[in-house]
């Protein structure tokens, strides 16, 4: 047997064990942790000053479009511990990677902390690092905003006024600069572990923003919850901790209440478990026959290399520093067997919304071998993706010099 034909074998015997574990998970009622990664978290400061440029509106999708190509059809619901489980059955039609607009990006982190005040004087204000980033190649930035700590009480649950001025400001900046903006609802918090208690609080988020940004361009994304069920915000422990059940029903009510007034915009939805890979067969193509829909999944396979370093893996010892070595293929392989699965399936298209290594530990050229190895990976598997992150610990970009710091690292990511 060749490579590939083994490699496929072993694909399918780890989606089919997967299934069987979480399946009975669910049966249980209970939570899982599957695939993904480990505990993790980072913080980033730098700073430089303001600006701010306006928008225009040339949405261009088509609301009514009923693709053949995505259309699945629900045939029946049965219900079992934790909630209910659909069963889907579905067209296997060619998938067209050319449907996500989203090809090449970068995380412009900094938001997602709730115990940090992001002044103007930010490096994130200037429009220069979008013109890098664009002029680079890239055609979107990711925007990682925790919105639940800047929001008022019930039953309103305003987002303060200021702080949405702050958010404006960078969308502006970026659609101005010719790039595409996913702003992204990062949070490691309460919505996590208790989602009856938090969830009018997420509709009421998705509802302001959706009107507040209507008349945007179609440039402008929303994804919905970056990695729902993380290990570490999950660890905590709660009342209602996010399952893949609840995950669906949250994802769907807040992409109703988003159409109400963005009948075409794009929007991102997740897996449960760190948007991890394994999670893409069970948690069914969300409203199949909405056309504006794409599949999140992050991938930071294998952790020993693309955290090395990192003190946030709960055993008190950073990760070793090594190169990135011919069997650490075969664990990137796998995940992107899965998204091929995916993707013949329902014909959605998956994008890779975080994946990225660790500068300050990594041998001299590791990272652009990493970097060659998994975009040429994702472009077989016909995915878009964005770069874990621009200018911090996975950083491409250092705002003191205005300097790439790896230039076979950014011709690897953009060949
Ligand atoms: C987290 C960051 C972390 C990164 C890589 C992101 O989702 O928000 O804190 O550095 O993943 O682990």
């Amino acid at each position: 047997m060749n490579r590939t034909v083994i490699l496929k074998i072993c694909s399918l015997l780890l989606v089919m064990t997967i299934c069987l574990t979480v399946t009975a998970c669910k049966n249980k009622g209970g939570s899982n942790t599957v695939s993904g990664s480990s505990s993790r978290g980072a913080s980033s400061t730098d700073s430089q000053s303001t600006d701010s440029s306006g928008s225009e509106s040339t949405d261009s999708q088509n609301p009514d479009s009923e693709s053949p190509d995505t259309v699945v059809s629900r045939t029946s619901s049965e219900s079992s511990g934790g909630g209910t489980i659909t069963v889907t059955e579905t067209k296997n039609v060619p998938y067209d990677a050319s449907k996500n607009p989203l090809q090449r990006g970068v995380n412009f982190s900094n938001f997602e902390y709730d115990d940090i005040e992001i002044g103007y004087d930010n490096w994130i204000f200037q429009s220069k690092y979008y013109d890098a980033v664009r002029e680079k190649g890239f055609d979107h930035i990711r925007l990682p905003v925790n919105f639940f700590c800047h929001m008022g009480g019930a039953p309103d649950y305003k987002i303060d006024e200021e702080f949405l001025r702050k958010i404006d400001t960078i969308i502006n900046i970026a659609i101005s600069s010719n790039l595409k903006i996913v702003l992204d609802f990062h949070h490691f918090g309460e919505l996590q572990t208790n989602v009856s208690g938090n969830k009018q609080k997420y509709y009421k988020m998705w509802q302001q923003l959706a009107e507040h940004y209507q008349s945007y361009p179609s440039g402008l994304v929303f994804e919905l919850f970056n990695e729902p069920g993380n290990a570490d915000a999950i660890s905590k422990g709660g009342p209602d901790i996010v399952t893949p059940e609840k995950l669906i029903e949250i994802q769907e009510e807040a992409i109703k209440i988003i159409r109400k007034t963005n009948p075409t915009r794009l929007i991102v939805h997740a897996t449960c478990w760190n948007d991890g890979a394994a999670q893409l067969m069970t948690t069914e193509p969300l409203l199949p026959n909405d056309d504006n829909l794409i599949m999140s999944v992050h991938s930071y396979e294998p952790m020993a290399f693309t955290h090395q370093g990192a003190d946030w893996n709960n055993t008190g010892n950073p990760r070793p520093s090594t190169d990135f070595t011919e069997d650490m293929k075969y664990e990137i392989q796998l995940i992107f067997e899965m998204v091929k699965n995916y993707h013949e399936k329902y014909g959605r298209p998956v994008w890779i919304g975080e994946f990225g290594t660790l500068k300050s530990k990594a041998p001299e050229g590791a990272r652009a071998k990493y970097a060659d190895f998994i975009v040429e990976t994702m472009k077989d598997a016909g995915c878009g993706w964005c770069w874990w992150e621009f200018q911090s610990g996975f950083g491409l970009y250092n705002t003191s010099r205005d300097e790439w710091v790896d230039d076979a690292l950014m011709a690897a990511l953009m060949k």
